[in-house]
């Protein structure tokens, strides 16, 4: 992941400046179009930034700042030290992801601050602008008298001009991340979650984040004053927020800014405030395609547990492996393949009996497919963190270089909070260690995703949100026909999720009271409009094989893009992407809608011109409807050049996927 071209790196202007601290100090930097405008001041002693864009109020005059613990706040008596205004323009290239080339482009503003008191205490503010938004953070540096505290607060604000309209989960819950969007103004908003999305009324959509979460703990929000979003850091068990050894950068605060929804879709800040790859070759992460003992756990066909129905035997691998290999597929997961699923006290060394794992990494060699690994650790990460070397070795030994892990519990060893600075922590040392064994981690109930992913390309996918799974067994009905038009622009903002897409048993016939709600065609599409380099199909074996004609767009579709550009979207409503393909010519559409249905007409002018391609297209059926006809899907050819104008039609809760490839 090397920067391909750097185009130019300037220093505009830089100065070795003492403000005074009682009067009202600007310093203003704007976006490389001029777009974007940034003011930091310091108004008697206290430090606050505020943006708009085009004369739009952004964020109003917003403080910045910490509590600690038994020490004076860290808020006030600031003087500018010195302040350095540089621009950095470098395109560099993902070794996988939605799209290949990725320009980082900024003017940044660096401040060093100093306390005017007798502590003399020192904080550094970094500004990044960039034309789709911007970043900043805080740096504690090195110094002889602050340097082990505790942060008992972040007072960072994002003060809105007006009560936007968000789209936001709850924080400070047990499932984590895993819950439906609600949207309201933001003054009716419980604590939430970042990506915290906005519309606001001028025509803007917001969205607020993280990047590069380490070491620190994860940001949440909190709307007072009916405009004034608070930071609200996740605490360790004690009440502490971060317990900081300085020298220590926080994450990037980020504000993507867009003109249309999907621009923020397309907006590689939160990757591009991570730093570059740390970890060297990264050669041996291959995005693919896998199936898995998984959605027959979930159905209730099959156990984790050994048993009579335990999934994770031997004979049953073997025959996932079969089809894998016929169909084209890289990987096969298996999940309750060790000790002790009966008490979730596992052990990661020690498969079950009838789980022969040796006879199975050798089938699986000689047929050309990955064994993927499965840690579930029930959220006792004393119990795995004892065991991680010695888990990660284990599987290394059969070859296993892809493992997914598993975090479920509403705390970490019954007591931390998944995103406060212990959890931060706990999955970035597993990510270290499995980046020192070369090995590959799909992360459910994770560290939401702040673009790290940039540094350490082995963090590949994640969970994160309610994934497919809800639809299986959750009390409420699974996830409405909104869920997945809400999901690219919140949580997907962050970085590649899980979703574990593809069911054709729609209305499931093992759970007679639980049903995928979308048509079958929306399910294809999924593979598109949700991006992950590892994507799964999900169902049953039998099922494919029942409709081989839709399951051909499965084994088509790719999972590692050179571009990615979006179509039409509104946040909640529809969505329709399209994705070129690394390495070959080939396109493909994903287009999906609430439960309203919807009629397009898409201009195919992203295809190369002069090049005749076979549109396959999978679309609802006309009587498609994800209520009460989801399974009817018509699968057609049609050729297409850069000048066809395609009407797309999609069923109440429907979607459509079409693969284009150059026929002449
Ligand atoms: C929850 C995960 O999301 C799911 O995919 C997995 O099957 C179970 N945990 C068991 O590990």
């Amino acid at each position: 992941m090397k920067s391909i071209t750097i185009l130019a790196l300037s220093i505009l202007f830089a100065s070795s400046t003492f403000v005074s601290c009682n009067r009202n100090n600007n310093l203003s930097i704007e976006s490389p179009d001029k777009k974007i405008h940034l003011i930091f001041e310091i108004i008697n002693g206290q430090l606050y930034y505020s943006v708009d864009k085009e004369g739009k109020s952004v964020i109003k005059p917003s403080k910045l700042g910490f509590l600690l613990k038994n020490l004076p706040s860290l808020d006030s008596n600031f003087i500018v030290m010195n302040h350095k205004i540089s621009t950095y323009d470098s395109t560099w290239e993902q070794p996988w992801g939605e799209k290949r080339e990725i320009r980082n482009y900024y003017t940044e503003l660096f401040v060093e601050l100093e306390q005017n008191d007798s502590l003399k205490r020192k904080l550094n503010l970094v500004f990044r602008l960039f034309n789709d938004g911007i970043g900043f953070r805080y740096e504690f540096p090195e110094q002889s008298n602050f340097n082990d505290f505790v942060i008992m607060d972040e007072e960072t604000e994002f003060i809105l001009p007006a009560a936007h309209t968000a789209w936001w989960i709850p924080a400070f819950r047990d499932n984590r991340y895993e819950y439906l969007y609600k949207k309201s103004p933001v003054n009716q908003m419980d604590t939430v979650h970042t990506p915290l999305t906005m519309e606001t009324e001028d025509g803007l959509y917001l969205s607020i984040h993280e990047a590069a979460l380490t070491n620190y703990a994860s940001m949440t929000l909190y709307c007072t004053d009916s405009t004034k979003l608070n930071c609200v850091l996740m605490p360790w068990a004690n009440g502490d927020k971060v317990r900081v050894k300085a020298p220590l950068k926080t994450p990037w605060r980020t504000i993507q800014i867009a003109d249309e929804p999907g621009a923020l879709i397309t907006s590689y800040l939160i990757l591009n405030l991570n730093e570059p790859n740390k970890i060297g070759d990264v050669s041996y992460i291959k995005p693919g395609k896998y199936i898995g003992i998984w959605w027959g756990m979930h159905v209730g066909e099959y156990t984790w547990p050994m048993g009579p129905k335990h999934g994770a035997t031997t004979e049953n691998t073997m025959k996932y492996i079969d089809f894998a290999a016929k169909y084209g597929f890289s990987g096969v997961l298996v999940e309750g393949w060790n000790e002790f699923w009966e008490n979730w006290d596992f052990n990661f060394t020690k498969p079950y009996p009838d789980f022969d794992i040796k006879k199975i990494t050798d089938y699986v060699a000689s047929k050309g497919v990955k064994l993927i690994g499965h840690h579930e650790t029930g959220g006792n990460v004393e119990n795995y963190g004892n065991q991680i070397d010695s888990a990660y070795k284990f599987y290394k030994s059969y070859g296993v270089d892809i493992i997914k892990s598993g975090y479920v519990g509403g705390r970490l060893n019954g007591k931390e909070w998944h995103h406060g600075q212990f959890g931060v922590n706990f999955y970035h040392s597993a990510l270290m260690k499995a980046a020192d064994n070369q090995i590959v981690l799909v992360a459910h109930e994770p560290i939401k995703a702040t673009g790290k992913r940039r540094t350490y390309p082995n963090m590949a996918s994640r969970e994160g949100a309610r994934g497919q799974e809800f639809n299986a067994w959750s009390a409420d009905g699974g996830n409405p026909p909104n869920h997945d038009v809400i999901l690219p622009f919140t949580r997907l903002l962050g970085g590649p999720m899980d979703f574990t897409p593809g069911v054709f048993d729609i209305m499931i016939k093992q759970k007679p009271n639980n049903r995928v709600n979308t048509t079958l065609a929306k399910q294809l599409a999924l593979y598109v409009t949700i991006y992950s380099p590892y994507q799964m199909a999900c169902d049953l074996p039998q099922n494919y094989e029942a409709n081989l004609p839709a399951f051909q767009f499965i084994r088509d579709v790719v999972t590692d893009w050179e571009d990615t550009r979006v179509l039409n979207a509104q946040i909640g409503e529809y969505y329709t992407v399209v994705r070129k393909a690394r390495n070959s010519d080939e396109w493909f559409l994903g287009s999906i809608t609430n439960e309203n249905a919807r009629e397009f007409e898409i201009d195919l002018n992203f295809l190369e011109a002069g090049k005749k391609y076979k549109a396959q297209i999978y679309a609802d059926a006309p009587d498609a409807d994800w209520e009460t006809n989801p399974a009817a899907i018509e699968i057609t050819e049609k050729e297409v050049d850069n000048n066809t104008k395609l009407v797309i039609k999609l069923a109440k809760g429907g979607g459509q996927a079409i693969r284009f490839f150059v026929v002449e």
